[in-house]
């Protein structure tokens, strides 16, 4: 791992320990509930497939940044997490981006066809809400969360991002501005909502307007950034490191930044907009900031 703040040696081990937390309580989320076995069966098979975590450790990191420690939101990152795996279920779906492998896996709807996958996508969506409106503190603070979240994952947040990605690539058109916008929405939405329902959960910790400013410019710079690195390693990234199909977007005329700029270009995008994020963290102090920055670098290291 390169560029590391030289003060923060423990990056990898707060990573695994966040994305462990989170991996451990998904393992129980639908436990004591009555679930249809092939339902049960189809919603775990996506959600405990492995995945980063990286958008439940970004709100844990910034609520833990501001003072509220991690296992008392783990539910709530979990929703999170919930969320983005129903995004994927749908997003391999023959009707969107038709894909066959995913997170080391056949695809959902490859296993359990089609409706199963629609309705684990359903299942995940709406369970996400009910983890995260359980969350066990000021009820104001949740219920702020938890509309942060709903209006990002929603029509003018990723469902809107992924009816314009697919638009874009029956018309084959799109300009630059128009990209910027539907990687906004369709990736960035959740990543900046995951970091400020984060800050909005530490406001008990004295937590207030401008963290949540700031958390919504980071969250923004670095969603950004994620989908550059997402649509440059769709180019020279390896199927078996990914757990996904490469070469996808150039099969399917997407919209992608490799396309618009070159490789070269959008990698250099893709680091100024994670040096935007950093920006965005000169405000805080301690080694739960030098993790933030950290995890911001992270992100575009995959490619760089
Ligand atoms: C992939 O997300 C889809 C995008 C929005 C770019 P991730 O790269 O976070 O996928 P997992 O969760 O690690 O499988
Ligand atoms: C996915 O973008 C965005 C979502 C909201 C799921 P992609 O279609 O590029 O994601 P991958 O490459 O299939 O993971
Ligand atoms: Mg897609
Ligand atoms: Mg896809
Ligand atoms: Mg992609």
């Amino acid at each position: 791992m390169k560029s590391l703040n030289p003060e923060h040696h423990n990056f990898q081990s707060h990573l695994k320990k966040l994305s462990g937390l989170v991996e451990d309580r998904l393992s129980v989320c639908f436990s004591g509930l009555s679930v249809p076995a092939e339902l049960y069966e189809s919603m775990s098979y996506s959600l405990l497939a492995g995945g980063k975590r990286i958008r439940p450790v970004l709100f844990l990191s910034w609520a833990e940044m501001l003072g509220t420690e991690p296992d008392k939101i783990l539910d709530f990152a979990c929703g999170i997490e919930m969320i983005h795996t129903y995004s994927l279920v749908h997003d391999d779906l023959p009707a969107m981006d038709d894909d066959e492998l995913r997170r080391g896996r056949p695809t959902n709807h490859k296993v359990f066809g089609e409706a199963l996958a629609i309705l684990a996508g359903d299942g995940l969506l709406t369970h996400a809400f009910h983890m995260m409106a359980c969350t066990d503190l000021p009820a104001a603070d949740v219920l702020a969360a938890c509309a942060e979240i709903s209006r990002a994952a929603g029509p003018a947040g990723m469902v809107g991002g992924q009816v314009v990605d697919i638009m874009a690539t029956r018309s084959n058109k799109m300009d630059l501005d128009s990209l910027k916008k539907m990687h906004s929405m369709k990736t960035g939405a959740l990543i900046r909502s995951s970091c400020v329902s984060g800050a909005l959960l530490a406001k008990s910790r004295g937590a207030g307007k401008i963290d949540a400013a700031n958390a919504v410019s980071f969250g923004e710079s670095i969603g950004l950034a994620f989908q550059i690195v997402d649509d440059i390693l769709d180019v020279i990234g390896d199927e078996k490191s990914l757990g996904k199909q490469v070469g996808s977007d150039e099969s399917r005329d997407k919209a992608t930044y490799p396309r618009f700029f070159g490789l070269e270009a959008s990698k250099k995008l893709a680091q100024e907009s994670v040096d935007r994020a950093k920006k965005s963290l000169a405000p805080y102090h301690g080694k739960e900031k030098n993790f933030l920055m950290d995890l911001s670098q992270y992100v575009v290291d995959r490619v760089c």
